[in-house]
């Protein structure tokens, strides 16, 4: 399951970026396409983050926050996409992101339990 949550959030962040840039290069297109591919990899990363966070014997609030900052994260992937579509300002929305990602890899990676880097 923790593989499998990986693997979807990481394929999704190199969507993403792929996407924004064809959106900037006029490619709306294949962007549009890539936009639809990342909302099926939104749903992976919530069933498979849901799955493991049932899995958990006590649900504490670091493992509430993660889901959230999770979830925070997937709603930026879709604010960003779409202004950029628009060419509408996106720079809070990129500080927000920074913000969401350095909180999620600590929370995933270094406080919470169950990591693939220290088994
Ligand atoms: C783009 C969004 C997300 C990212 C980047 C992300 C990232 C991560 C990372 C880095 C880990 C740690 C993997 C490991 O230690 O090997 C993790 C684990 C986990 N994620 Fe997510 N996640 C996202 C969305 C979600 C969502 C939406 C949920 C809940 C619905 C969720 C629930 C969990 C749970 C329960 C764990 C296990 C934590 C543990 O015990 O170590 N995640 N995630």
């Amino acid at each position: 399951m923790i593989h499998a949550h990986i693997t979807a959030w990481f394929l999704a962040l190199i969507l993403f970026f792929v996407a924004i840039s064809l959106f900037k290069k006029g490619k709306t297109k294949g962007a549009k396409i890539l936009q639809m591919i990342l909302r099926v990899l939104y749903l992976l990363i919530i069933a498979t983050g849901a799955g493991l966070l049932f899995s958990v014997y006590k649900i504490d609030v670091w493992y509430i926050l993660k889901a959230v900052v999770g979830l925070w994260i997937i709603g930026l992937f879709e604010m960003i996409l779409g202004r950029v579509a628009n060419n509408r300002r996106t720079s809070t929305f990129w500080i927000q992101f920074v913000v969401a990602w350095l909180l999620v890899l600590y929370l995933g990676f270094v406080k919470l339990p169950m990591s693939f880097l220290h088994p």
